[in-house]
Protein backbone atom coordinates (compact mmCIF):
# COMPACT_ATOMS: atom_id res chain seq x y z
CA UNK A 1 0.00 0.00 0.00
CA UNK A 2 1.40 3.15 -0.83
CA UNK A 3 1.69 5.48 1.66
CA UNK A 4 1.85 9.11 -0.09
CA UNK A 5 -0.80 9.89 -2.88
CA UNK A 6 0.46 10.71 -6.17
CA UNK A 7 -1.11 14.05 -6.22
CA UNK A 8 0.72 15.59 -3.47
CA UNK A 9 -0.32 16.07 0.30
CA UNK A 10 -1.88 18.50 3.10
CA UNK A 11 1.11 18.89 5.37
CA UNK A 12 -0.95 18.44 8.68
CA UNK A 13 -3.96 17.21 10.30
CA UNK A 14 -5.53 21.00 10.14
CA UNK A 15 -5.07 21.38 6.31
CA UNK A 16 -6.88 18.02 6.25
CA UNK A 17 -9.39 19.92 8.77
CA UNK A 18 -9.64 23.33 6.11
CA UNK A 19 -9.83 21.23 3.27
CA UNK A 20 -12.89 19.22 4.51
CA UNK A 21 -14.37 22.23 5.74
CA UNK A 22 -14.24 23.80 2.62
CA UNK A 23 -15.34 21.32 0.88
CA UNK A 24 -18.92 20.40 3.27
CA UNK A 25 -19.11 24.05 3.92
CA UNK A 26 -21.06 25.82 1.01
CA UNK A 27 -24.38 25.75 -0.64
CA UNK A 28 -26.05 23.35 1.40
CA UNK A 29 -25.55 24.93 4.57
CA UNK A 30 -26.49 28.31 3.63
CA UNK A 31 -28.70 27.95 1.14
CA UNK A 32 -30.17 24.51 1.27
CA UNK A 33 -30.18 23.80 4.56
CA UNK A 34 -32.81 27.25 5.26
CA UNK A 35 -34.52 26.77 2.27
CA UNK A 36 -35.56 23.21 3.26
CA UNK A 37 -36.19 23.51 6.50
CA UNK A 38 -38.50 26.17 5.68
CA UNK A 39 -40.02 23.78 3.14
CA UNK A 40 -40.54 21.23 5.66
CA UNK A 41 -42.08 23.23 8.58
CA UNK A 42 -38.86 23.75 10.71
CA UNK A 43 -38.48 21.87 13.88
CA UNK A 44 -39.25 18.39 13.74
CA UNK A 45 -37.21 18.36 10.32
CA UNK A 46 -33.89 20.03 11.90
CA UNK A 47 -34.48 16.95 14.49
CA UNK A 48 -34.34 14.52 12.13
CA UNK A 49 -31.84 16.33 10.08
CA UNK A 50 -29.29 16.40 13.47
CA UNK A 51 -30.08 12.77 14.31
CA UNK A 52 -29.45 11.60 10.80
CA UNK A 53 -25.65 13.56 10.85
CA UNK A 54 -25.31 12.19 14.29
CA UNK A 55 -26.28 8.69 13.52
CA UNK A 56 -25.38 8.44 10.02
CA UNK A 57 -23.59 11.21 8.44
CA UNK A 58 -20.46 11.04 10.97
CA UNK A 59 -19.81 7.30 11.24
CA UNK A 60 -19.88 6.75 7.39
CA UNK A 61 -17.80 9.78 7.12
CA UNK A 62 -15.48 8.09 9.18
CA UNK A 63 -15.93 5.00 6.76
CA UNK A 64 -15.41 6.86 3.57
CA UNK A 65 -12.28 9.02 5.20
CA UNK A 66 -11.01 5.77 6.43
CA UNK A 67 -11.48 4.17 2.73
CA UNK A 68 -9.24 7.20 1.12
CA UNK A 69 -6.59 7.05 3.72
CA UNK A 70 -5.93 3.58 3.64
CA UNK A 71 -6.44 3.71 -0.29
CA UNK A 72 -4.51 6.62 -1.22
CA UNK A 73 -5.86 6.77 -4.62
CA UNK A 74 -9.01 7.79 -6.23
CA UNK A 75 -12.35 6.59 -4.83
CA UNK A 76 -12.21 4.06 -7.75
CA UNK A 77 -8.51 2.65 -7.03
CA UNK A 78 -8.68 3.51 -3.20
CA UNK A 79 -11.44 0.66 -2.72
CA UNK A 80 -10.20 -1.47 -5.43
CA UNK A 81 -6.86 -1.58 -4.21
CA UNK A 82 -8.32 -2.58 -0.26
CA UNK A 83 -10.70 -4.82 -1.68
CA UNK A 84 -7.43 -6.52 -3.34
CA UNK A 85 -6.09 -6.20 -0.27
CA UNK A 86 -8.33 -8.29 1.91
CA UNK A 87 -9.57 -10.99 -0.92
CA UNK A 88 -12.89 -9.11 -1.25
CA UNK A 89 -14.25 -8.91 -4.63
CA UNK A 90 -13.06 -6.16 -6.75
CA UNK A 91 -16.93 -4.90 -7.86
CA UNK A 92 -16.55 -2.83 -4.79
CA UNK A 93 -14.46 -0.25 -6.41
CA UNK A 94 -18.07 0.99 -8.25
CA UNK A 95 -18.99 2.72 -5.39
CA UNK A 96 -16.38 5.46 -6.89
CA UNK A 97 -17.49 4.95 -10.03
CA UNK A 98 -20.84 5.73 -9.10
CA UNK A 99 -19.40 8.39 -6.99
CA UNK A 100 -17.62 9.78 -9.80
CA UNK A 101 -20.81 10.44 -11.65
CA UNK A 102 -23.03 12.04 -8.62
CA UNK A 103 -20.40 14.74 -8.40
CA UNK A 104 -20.16 15.84 -12.04
CA UNK A 105 -24.23 15.93 -11.73
CA UNK A 106 -24.32 17.57 -8.26
CA UNK A 107 -21.37 20.29 -9.72
CA UNK A 108 -23.98 20.55 -12.69
CA UNK A 109 -26.82 22.54 -10.92
CA UNK A 110 -24.44 23.60 -8.01
CA UNK A 111 -22.80 26.07 -9.96
CA UNK A 112 -26.47 27.39 -11.62
CA UNK A 113 -26.69 28.54 -7.88
CA UNK A 114 -23.38 29.48 -7.37
CA UNK A 115 -23.64 31.76 -10.47
CA UNK A 116 -27.38 33.12 -8.42
CA UNK A 117 -24.21 34.17 -5.14
CA UNK A 118 -21.87 35.53 -8.09
CA UNK A 119 -24.99 37.51 -9.28
CA UNK A 120 -25.75 38.92 -5.78
CA UNK A 121 -22.24 39.73 -5.10
CA UNK A 122 -21.92 41.82 -8.20
CA UNK A 123 -25.74 43.07 -7.55
CA UNK A 124 -25.12 44.41 -4.15
CA UNK A 125 -21.97 45.68 -4.43
CA UNK A 126 -23.61 48.40 -7.32
CA UNK A 127 -26.32 49.21 -4.42
CA UNK A 128 -28.80 47.51 -5.73
CA UNK A 129 -30.91 46.19 -2.79
CA UNK A 130 -31.06 50.07 -0.91
CA UNK A 131 -34.23 49.98 1.18
CA UNK A 132 -35.83 46.95 -0.55
CA UNK A 133 -38.92 45.66 0.88
CA UNK A 134 -39.73 41.49 1.04
CA UNK A 135 -42.02 41.67 -2.16
CA UNK A 136 -39.33 43.93 -4.12
CA UNK A 137 -36.72 41.30 -3.46
CA UNK A 138 -38.81 38.45 -4.85
CA UNK A 139 -39.49 40.32 -7.66
CA UNK A 140 -35.96 40.77 -8.04
CA UNK A 141 -34.69 37.25 -7.91
CA UNK A 142 -38.12 36.35 -9.93
CA UNK A 143 -36.40 38.47 -12.82
CA UNK A 144 -32.82 36.57 -12.56
CA UNK A 145 -34.60 33.07 -12.57
CA UNK A 146 -36.59 34.47 -15.81
CA UNK A 147 -33.37 35.13 -17.74
CA UNK A 148 -31.38 32.28 -19.44
CA UNK A 149 -28.76 34.85 -20.58
CA UNK A 150 -27.90 35.78 -17.08
CA UNK A 151 -28.03 32.46 -15.91
CA UNK A 152 -25.76 30.99 -17.93
CA UNK A 153 -23.38 33.37 -17.98
CA UNK A 154 -22.74 33.03 -14.35
CA UNK A 155 -22.74 29.44 -14.48
CA UNK A 156 -20.08 29.34 -16.83
CA UNK A 157 -17.90 31.72 -15.03
CA UNK A 158 -18.34 29.70 -11.57
CA UNK A 159 -17.57 26.22 -14.24
CA UNK A 160 -14.32 28.18 -15.07
CA UNK A 161 -13.40 29.45 -11.85
CA UNK A 162 -13.69 25.41 -10.44
CA UNK A 163 -11.85 24.42 -13.74
CA UNK A 164 -9.25 26.65 -12.79
CA UNK A 165 -8.50 25.45 -9.06
CA UNK A 166 -8.45 22.06 -10.21
CA UNK A 167 -6.48 22.22 -12.82
CA UNK A 168 -3.89 23.82 -10.43
CA UNK A 169 -3.37 20.55 -8.19
CA UNK A 170 -4.71 19.82 -4.74
CA UNK A 171 -1.53 21.37 -2.38
CA UNK A 172 -1.61 24.25 -4.26
CA UNK A 173 -5.23 24.95 -5.36
CA UNK A 174 -7.71 23.59 -2.71
CA UNK A 175 -5.77 24.27 1.09
CA UNK A 176 -5.04 27.44 1.25
CA UNK A 177 -8.81 28.40 0.47
CA UNK A 178 -10.38 27.21 3.74
CA UNK A 179 -8.25 28.78 6.14
CA UNK A 180 -9.20 32.30 4.84
CA UNK A 181 -12.55 31.98 4.46
CA UNK A 182 -13.81 29.73 7.21
CA UNK A 183 -13.23 32.46 10.15
CA UNK A 184 -14.80 35.66 7.68
CA UNK A 185 -17.84 33.09 7.17
CA UNK A 186 -18.52 32.44 10.76
CA UNK A 187 -17.84 36.29 11.65
CA UNK A 188 -20.31 37.61 9.28
CA UNK A 189 -23.14 34.83 10.50
CA UNK A 190 -22.31 36.25 13.64
CA UNK A 191 -22.95 39.84 12.76
CA UNK A 192 -26.08 38.49 10.22
CA UNK A 193 -27.65 36.80 13.73
CA UNK A 194 -26.78 40.09 15.60
CA UNK A 195 -29.06 41.95 13.11
CA UNK A 196 -32.07 39.39 13.13
CA UNK A 197 -31.95 39.83 17.01
CA UNK A 198 -32.25 43.22 16.92
CA UNK A 199 -34.31 44.12 13.48
CA UNK A 200 -35.96 40.53 13.06
CA UNK A 201 -37.99 38.14 14.81
CA UNK A 202 -35.39 36.10 16.23
CA UNK A 203 -37.58 34.36 18.89
CA UNK A 204 -40.07 33.55 16.25
CA UNK A 205 -36.88 31.58 13.92
CA UNK A 206 -36.10 29.78 17.39
CA UNK A 207 -39.60 28.87 17.73
CA UNK A 208 -40.09 27.81 14.51
CA UNK A 209 -36.43 25.77 13.76
CA UNK A 210 -36.48 24.34 17.52
CA UNK A 211 -40.07 23.74 18.43
CA UNK A 212 -40.90 19.84 17.41
CA UNK A 213 -44.12 19.85 15.77
CA UNK A 214 -44.21 16.55 14.71
CA UNK A 215 -47.58 16.85 12.78
CA UNK A 216 -45.85 18.81 9.67
CA UNK A 217 -43.40 15.29 9.45
CA UNK A 218 -44.09 13.32 6.07
CA UNK A 219 -42.17 10.32 4.61
CA UNK A 220 -40.72 12.96 2.55
CA UNK A 221 -39.04 14.99 4.77
CA UNK A 222 -37.63 12.25 6.30
CA UNK A 223 -35.86 11.55 3.18
CA UNK A 224 -35.28 14.71 2.35
CA UNK A 225 -33.04 15.05 5.56
CA UNK A 226 -31.63 12.23 5.26
CA UNK A 227 -30.35 12.93 1.73
CA UNK A 228 -29.39 16.57 3.12
CA UNK A 229 -26.74 14.98 5.92
CA UNK A 230 -24.88 13.30 3.05
CA UNK A 231 -25.21 16.30 0.94
CA UNK A 232 -23.87 18.71 3.64
CA UNK A 233 -21.10 17.03 4.96
CA UNK A 234 -20.21 16.17 1.09
CA UNK A 235 -20.24 12.36 1.94
CA UNK A 236 -21.39 9.07 -0.20
CA UNK A 237 -20.03 10.21 -3.77
CA UNK A 238 -15.92 9.48 -3.05
CA UNK A 239 -15.16 12.98 -2.70
CA UNK A 240 -14.15 13.35 1.06
CA UNK A 241 -12.17 10.01 0.45
CA UNK A 242 -10.55 11.65 -1.92
CA UNK A 243 -9.20 13.72 0.32
CA UNK A 244 -8.41 11.38 2.47
CA UNK A 245 -6.25 10.10 0.39
CA UNK A 246 -4.05 13.09 0.93
CA UNK A 247 -4.28 12.60 4.43
CA UNK A 248 -0.98 12.31 6.92
CA UNK A 249 -0.93 8.85 8.14
CA UNK A 250 -0.32 10.01 11.38
CA UNK A 251 -3.37 11.95 11.44
CA UNK A 252 -6.20 10.86 13.54
CA UNK A 253 -8.83 9.97 11.64
CA UNK A 254 -12.07 9.97 14.19
CA UNK A 255 -11.39 13.37 15.67
CA UNK A 256 -10.39 14.95 12.81
CA UNK A 257 -14.33 13.98 11.21
CA UNK A 258 -15.84 14.63 13.98
CA UNK A 259 -14.75 18.50 13.95
CA UNK A 260 -15.77 18.91 10.24
CA UNK A 261 -18.81 17.78 10.71
CA UNK A 262 -19.64 19.73 14.12
CA UNK A 263 -18.17 22.89 12.43
CA UNK A 264 -20.81 22.01 8.88
CA UNK A 265 -23.60 21.98 11.44
CA UNK A 266 -22.78 24.78 13.44
CA UNK A 267 -22.62 26.56 10.18
CA UNK A 268 -26.11 25.56 8.90
CA UNK A 269 -27.61 26.09 11.81
CA UNK A 270 -26.34 29.50 12.09
CA UNK A 271 -26.93 30.23 8.74
CA UNK A 272 -31.20 29.00 9.60
CA UNK A 273 -30.70 31.73 12.88
CA UNK A 274 -29.48 34.43 10.74
CA UNK A 275 -32.03 34.14 7.78
CA UNK A 276 -35.63 33.43 9.88
CA UNK A 277 -35.61 36.28 11.86
CA UNK A 278 -35.42 38.31 8.37
CA UNK A 279 -38.34 35.92 7.00
CA UNK A 280 -40.51 36.37 9.75
CA UNK A 281 -40.21 39.96 9.70
CA UNK A 282 -40.78 40.62 5.87
CA UNK A 283 -44.47 40.44 5.08
CA UNK A 284 -43.22 39.47 1.46
CA UNK A 285 -41.56 36.51 2.21
CA UNK A 286 -42.64 33.03 3.79
CA UNK A 287 -40.16 30.54 5.62
CA UNK A 288 -41.58 28.18 2.59
CA UNK A 289 -40.19 29.91 -0.53
CA UNK A 290 -38.11 27.41 -1.80
CA UNK A 291 -34.44 27.55 -3.82
CA UNK A 292 -35.04 31.60 -3.43
CA UNK A 293 -35.35 31.96 0.42
CA UNK A 294 -31.49 32.77 0.95
CA UNK A 295 -31.86 35.35 -2.10
CA UNK A 296 -35.21 37.29 -1.24
CA UNK A 297 -34.39 37.53 2.54
CA UNK A 298 -30.98 38.33 2.61
CA UNK A 299 -31.11 41.30 0.30
CA UNK A 300 -33.90 42.77 2.63
CA UNK A 301 -31.57 42.86 5.70
CA UNK A 302 -28.59 44.19 3.58
CA UNK A 303 -30.68 46.88 1.98
CA UNK A 304 -31.55 48.31 5.04
CA UNK A 305 -28.90 48.05 7.46
CA UNK A 306 -26.26 51.01 8.42
CA UNK A 307 -23.32 49.74 5.71
CA UNK A 308 -25.29 47.03 4.35
CA UNK A 309 -24.25 47.85 0.65
CA UNK A 310 -20.66 46.43 1.97
CA UNK A 311 -21.20 43.85 3.86
CA UNK A 312 -23.84 42.31 1.95
CA UNK A 313 -21.25 42.81 -0.89
CA UNK A 314 -18.46 40.87 1.34
CA UNK A 315 -21.24 38.25 2.75
CA UNK A 316 -22.18 37.23 -1.34
CA UNK A 317 -18.54 37.27 -1.98
CA UNK A 318 -17.99 34.33 1.18
CA UNK A 319 -20.63 32.35 0.15
CA UNK A 320 -19.64 32.24 -3.34
CA UNK A 321 -15.93 31.07 -2.17
CA UNK A 322 -17.84 28.55 0.37
CA UNK A 323 -19.07 27.28 -3.06
CA UNK A 324 -16.34 27.59 -5.02
CA UNK A 325 -14.00 25.42 -2.13
CA UNK A 326 -17.09 22.59 -2.68
CA UNK A 327 -17.75 22.75 -5.97
CA UNK A 328 -13.84 21.87 -6.72
CA UNK A 329 -14.16 18.74 -4.27
CA UNK A 330 -17.24 17.49 -6.86
CA UNK A 331 -15.09 17.16 -9.48
CA UNK A 332 -11.77 16.20 -7.81
CA UNK A 333 -12.80 12.48 -8.00
CA UNK A 334 -13.34 12.48 -11.36
CA UNK A 335 -10.41 14.34 -12.46
CA UNK A 336 -8.15 12.04 -10.24
CA UNK A 337 -9.68 9.08 -12.08
CA UNK A 338 -8.58 10.40 -15.53
CA UNK A 339 -5.33 11.01 -14.32
CA UNK A 340 -4.53 8.00 -12.63
CA UNK A 341 -6.29 5.08 -14.76
CA UNK A 342 -6.29 6.78 -18.10
CA UNK A 343 -3.11 9.21 -17.82
CA UNK A 344 -4.40 12.05 -18.66
CA UNK A 345 -2.97 15.60 -17.49
CA UNK A 346 -4.42 17.18 -14.96
CA UNK A 347 -5.56 20.31 -16.96
CA UNK A 348 -7.06 18.07 -19.95
CA UNK A 349 -8.79 15.80 -17.14
CA UNK A 350 -10.34 19.01 -15.21
CA UNK A 351 -11.16 21.14 -18.18
CA UNK A 352 -13.15 17.86 -19.55
CA UNK A 353 -14.81 16.87 -15.99
CA UNK A 354 -15.92 20.83 -15.62
CA UNK A 355 -17.28 20.63 -19.54
CA UNK A 356 -18.94 17.54 -18.88
CA UNK A 357 -20.87 19.07 -15.63
CA UNK A 358 -21.25 22.65 -17.10
CA UNK A 359 -22.95 21.20 -20.55
CA UNK A 360 -25.59 19.18 -18.31
CA UNK A 361 -25.80 22.11 -16.28
CA UNK A 362 -27.67 24.26 -18.89
CA UNK A 363 -30.55 21.82 -18.44
CA UNK A 364 -30.76 23.54 -14.79
CA UNK A 365 -30.38 26.92 -16.40
CA UNK A 366 -33.48 26.19 -18.20
CA UNK A 367 -35.54 24.75 -15.62
CA UNK A 368 -36.43 28.38 -14.45
CA UNK A 369 -37.45 29.79 -17.41
CA UNK A 370 -37.82 28.11 -20.51
CA UNK A 371 -38.40 24.41 -19.33
CA UNK A 372 -40.36 25.85 -16.42
CA UNK A 373 -43.41 23.60 -17.08
CA UNK A 374 -41.40 20.61 -18.47
CA UNK A 375 -41.72 18.02 -15.82
CA UNK A 376 -42.07 14.74 -17.73
CA UNK A 377 -43.18 11.65 -15.87
CA UNK A 378 -39.69 10.03 -16.72
CA UNK A 379 -38.01 12.97 -14.71
CA UNK A 380 -40.21 11.75 -11.72
CA UNK A 381 -42.63 14.51 -12.70
CA UNK A 382 -39.87 17.00 -11.39
CA UNK A 383 -37.70 19.94 -13.49
CA UNK A 384 -34.29 18.96 -14.68
CA UNK A 385 -32.83 21.49 -11.58
CA UNK A 386 -35.21 19.18 -9.20
CA UNK A 387 -34.54 16.17 -10.56
CA UNK A 388 -30.72 16.24 -10.24
CA UNK A 389 -31.10 17.73 -6.95
CA UNK A 390 -33.45 15.08 -5.90
CA UNK A 391 -31.38 11.79 -7.82
CA UNK A 392 -28.12 13.13 -6.27
CA UNK A 393 -28.84 13.87 -2.71
CA UNK A 394 -31.89 11.75 -2.06
CA UNK A 395 -31.16 8.59 -3.76
CA UNK A 396 -26.91 8.46 -5.27
CA UNK A 397 -25.60 9.71 -2.42
CA UNK A 398 -27.29 7.44 0.51
CA UNK A 399 -26.95 4.48 -1.62
CA UNK A 400 -23.23 5.18 -1.80
CA UNK A 401 -22.90 5.78 2.02
CA UNK A 402 -24.53 2.35 2.58
CA UNK A 403 -22.46 0.79 0.30
CA UNK A 404 -19.41 2.51 2.09
CA UNK A 405 -20.74 1.27 5.23
CA UNK A 406 -21.47 -2.46 4.30
CA UNK A 407 -17.74 -2.45 2.61
CA UNK A 408 -16.38 -1.33 5.67
CA UNK A 409 -18.22 -2.96 8.49
CA UNK A 410 -19.69 -6.08 6.97
CA UNK A 411 -16.72 -6.98 3.91
CA UNK A 412 -13.60 -5.66 5.76
CA UNK A 413 -11.86 -7.77 8.60
CA UNK A 414 -12.61 -5.95 11.58
CA UNK A 415 -8.72 -5.28 11.91
CA UNK A 416 -8.35 -2.58 9.26
CA UNK A 417 -10.96 -0.14 10.85
CA UNK A 418 -9.78 -1.10 14.32
CA UNK A 419 -5.85 -0.21 12.65
CA UNK A 420 -6.94 3.26 11.44
CA UNK A 421 -8.82 4.33 14.16
CA UNK A 422 -6.53 3.65 16.80
CA UNK A 423 -6.44 6.78 18.22
CA UNK A 424 -10.05 5.91 19.24
CA UNK A 425 -10.51 4.88 22.76
CA UNK A 426 -11.42 1.13 22.44
CA UNK A 427 -15.10 1.52 23.56
CA UNK A 428 -15.97 4.27 21.50
CA UNK A 429 -14.31 2.16 18.69
CA UNK A 430 -16.64 -0.43 19.82
CA UNK A 431 -19.57 1.74 19.46
CA UNK A 432 -18.97 3.56 16.17
CA UNK A 433 -18.37 0.00 14.58
CA UNK A 434 -22.04 -1.30 16.22
CA UNK A 435 -23.50 2.03 14.56
CA UNK A 436 -21.49 1.74 11.40
CA UNK A 437 -22.59 -1.89 10.88
CA UNK A 438 -26.36 -1.74 12.45
CA UNK A 439 -27.61 1.22 12.54
CA UNK A 440 -26.34 3.54 9.64
CA UNK A 441 -27.40 0.99 6.91
CA UNK A 442 -30.65 0.00 8.28
CA UNK A 443 -31.96 3.41 8.71
CA UNK A 444 -30.90 4.34 5.22
CA UNK A 445 -32.35 1.53 3.75
CA UNK A 446 -35.62 2.05 6.22
CA UNK A 447 -36.21 5.76 4.89
CA UNK A 448 -35.20 4.53 1.16
CA UNK A 449 -37.90 1.07 1.11
CA UNK A 450 -40.39 3.93 2.94
CA UNK A 451 -40.27 6.20 0.36
CA UNK A 452 -40.23 3.77 -2.36
CA UNK A 453 -43.79 1.90 -0.99
CA UNK A 454 -45.19 5.41 -0.75
CA UNK A 455 -44.58 6.31 -4.34
CA UNK A 456 -45.65 3.02 -5.70
CA UNK A 457 -48.03 1.56 -3.37
CA UNK A 458 -50.46 5.17 -2.04
N1 LIG B 1 -21.17 19.68 1.00
C1 LIG B 1 -21.42 20.69 0.01
C2 LIG B 1 -22.38 21.71 0.57
O1 LIG B 1 -22.92 21.53 1.66
O2 LIG B 1 -22.59 22.72 -0.09
C3 LIG B 1 -21.94 20.10 -1.27
C4 LIG B 1 -21.15 18.91 -1.73
C5 LIG B 1 -19.81 19.04 -2.02
C6 LIG B 1 -21.77 17.67 -1.82
C7 LIG B 1 -19.06 17.94 -2.39
C8 LIG B 1 -21.05 16.57 -2.21
C9 LIG B 1 -19.70 16.72 -2.48
F1 LIG B 1 -19.03 15.68 -2.84
NA1 LIG C 1 -22.38 21.42 3.93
Amino acid sequence: MQSKSLHGMWSNRWTFILAATGSAVGLGNIWKFPYIAGENGGGAFVLIYLMCIALIGIPIMIAEVLLGKRGRQNPVNAVKSIALENSARTGWMHIGSMGIVAGVLIMSFYSVVAGWALHYFVTTASGDYAGINGEQAGEVFGGLLASPKILFTWHSIFSFMTFAVVAGGVSKGLGSVARIMMPFLLASLVVLLGYGVFAGEFMASVRFLFGFDFSALSVDAVLIALGHAFFTLSLGMGAIMAYGAYMPAKACLGRTVITVGLLDTVIALMAGLAIFPIVFASPGIEPSSGPGLLFVSLPVAFGNMALGGLFGTLFFALVSVAAWSSSVSLIEPGVAWLIENKKWRRVTASACVTFVAWAIGILSVLSFNVLADFKPVWLLSFTPFDFFAFLTAQVLLPLGGVLIAIFVAWVLPRKVFDEELSSLSEGFRTWLFFILRYISPLLVVMVMTLKLYETFFS
